[in-house]
């Protein structure tokens, strides 16, 4: 049987598969689901094996672990290095989601659940893809599949593994599903990732919360000075105020801008989606270029004070915020995140104290367009799709990828079959029938092209 007639037959198959992978909550970010995220690993293991893959275990780490499998058929062949991610970011707030987000639901043709498209509909079609091309006797390549648990919370432990591994992890390309293309009838491929630089800052005033009657106007309240400060990191034109944080952005030349410009992007479409009046951006770059190739600065969660029912009349003594910095080639995520810190120290007034703390952070990264492997998957997307796979640059960041080429000397193939509707991280997360099953059926041909001479 081929693959692809394979691939039809136990279509219904591989969906109750991916359901039963949906059902475990691993979510990485909270310790609480320590045990679930374990439970997961262990299936994609035990799937791993049934799909035909050798030497399957799971690689312990001080986290999660990464499930490791494997099949070498010839070394004549060009290897794939496979990665993926099994853990998926909070669902919270539950409350905003139609469905519950651990009990995938199929509605429509689309399967909501969280992790649907981010990561776990993705790799999974990898496994299955792998499943039938060793079932038809059609496996082109050799293979290496590498998924881990911890990539929404920066790939902590996953460095130091690659690291320690480079000979076992050796391979010819990696191949990413885990991005997105433009829509389901204009398939594309990212070309690019940015970095990111993450921070939190802590601004703190009195040693305790006030009366605001009796000290407002007198001493400086945290939230007031944090809101004007966090103001000042963007000027009039949406530039970010950071002395020297541009200085190492790659500038993109007006060819490739021209490039960009083509490719199909519909901004009434994009405001009316979002549900917004207006889009708001640096001056002198258009929605695309805003996202792709230039770096931003944004505030993800800000608190302090008096939060509760009704109102309290209170100067508080602490402000707390968590920023985050998404960083194009060849800026550095250590180096921005000391310029943000030396910054915001050095913009405080005297009235307050600031502590910034750096979190995890990763490196941007660019993939080429005329290597082989590029070539292979953009032929394998027009083998499927009846068209030519536009090269797009991708807003997200996975950082690993920067450490692959460093570490493994490797590029990467950001092979994703997700659409930015898939609202992936948000409540009512969703992945199409069509992506999942189009994903399974593209990527046999990715493995027949590569190895083709
Ligand atoms: N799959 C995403 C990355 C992504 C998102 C790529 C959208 C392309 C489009 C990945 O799981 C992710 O969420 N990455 C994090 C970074 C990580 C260090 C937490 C991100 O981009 O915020
Ligand atoms: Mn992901
Ligand atoms: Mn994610």
């Amino acid at each position: 049987m081929s693959t692809q007639d394979y691939i039809e037959d136990n279509k219904d198959r591989f969906l109750d598969e991916l359901f039963e992978l949906l059902r475990i909550p691993s979510i990485s970010a909270d310790s609480a689901y320590k045990a679930d995220v374990r439970k997961t690993a262990e299936y994609v293991e035990q799937k791993l094996r049934d799909a035909g893959a050798d030497k399957v275990c799971l690689e312990e780490t001080s986290g999660n672990p990464i499930v490791y499998g494997e099949k070498m058929i010839d070394a004549s062949k060009p290897t794939i290095l496979v990665y993926g991610h099994y853990d998926v970011q909070p669902s919270v707030p539950d409350e905003l989601w139609n469905t519950p987000p651990f009990e995938p639901t199929l509605i429509d043709g689309n399967i909501y659940a969280r992790g649907a498209c981010d990561d776990k509909g993705q790799f999974y079609m990898h496994l299955k893809a792998f499943e039938a091309m060793v079932a038809s006797g059609d496996l082109h390549c050799n293979v290496k599949f590498m998924i881990e648990g911890e990539e929404e919370v920066g790939s902590t432990n996953l460095g130091p593994y690659v690291k320690a591994n480079a000979e076992k992890l050796a391979a010819d390309v990696v191949l990413i599903s885990d991005t997105g293309m433009i829509a389901n009838d204009i398939p594309s491929i990212d070309t690019g990732l940015r970095g990111l630089s993450y921070v939190e800052v802590e601004v703190t005033g009195p040693k305790i919360d006030l009366h605001s009657g009796t000290y407002g106007g007198a001493v400086a309240n945290p939230i007031n000075v944090l809101s004007s400060m966090i103001a000042s990191l963007h000027d009039e034109n949406r530039k970010i105020t950071i002395p020297g944080f541009y200085d190492k952005v790659l500038e993109v030349s007006d060819e490739e801008r021209s490039e960009m410009a083509k490719t199909p992007f519909d901004l009434e479409e994009y405001k009316k989606e979002l549900d917004v009046d207006e889009v708001l951006g640096e001056a002198g770059f258009s929605t695309i270029e805003r996202t792709g190739i230039r770096p931003t600065l944004d505030v993800n969660g800000i608190w302090g004070g008096y939060i509760g029912e009704g109102a309290k009349t209170v100067l508080p003594s602490k402000a707390f915020a968590k920023i985050s910095m998404r960083l194009v080639p060849n800026q550095n995520s250590s180096e921005i995140s000391d310029l943000f810190q030396k910054h915001f120290e050095s913009i405080a007034p005297k009235s307050v104290r600031v502590k910034v703390s750096i979190h995890h952070g990763g490196e941007p990264a660019l993939t080429p367009t005329d290597s082989k492997a590029y070539l292979a998957a953009a032929r394998a997307m027009e083998k499927t799709f009846g068209k030519k796979p536009v090269p797009t640059r991708g807003g997200g960041s996975i950082p690993i990828v920067a450490l692959f080429e460093e570490v493994l000397g490797l590029k990467t193939v950001l092979f994703g079959f997700g659409l930015d509707s898939d609202a992936i991280h948000s409540p009512n997360e969703k992945y199409g029938l069509f992506n999942f099953y189009r994903g399974i059926e593209t990527i046999p041909y990715f493995y027949q092209y590569f190895a083709e001479d």
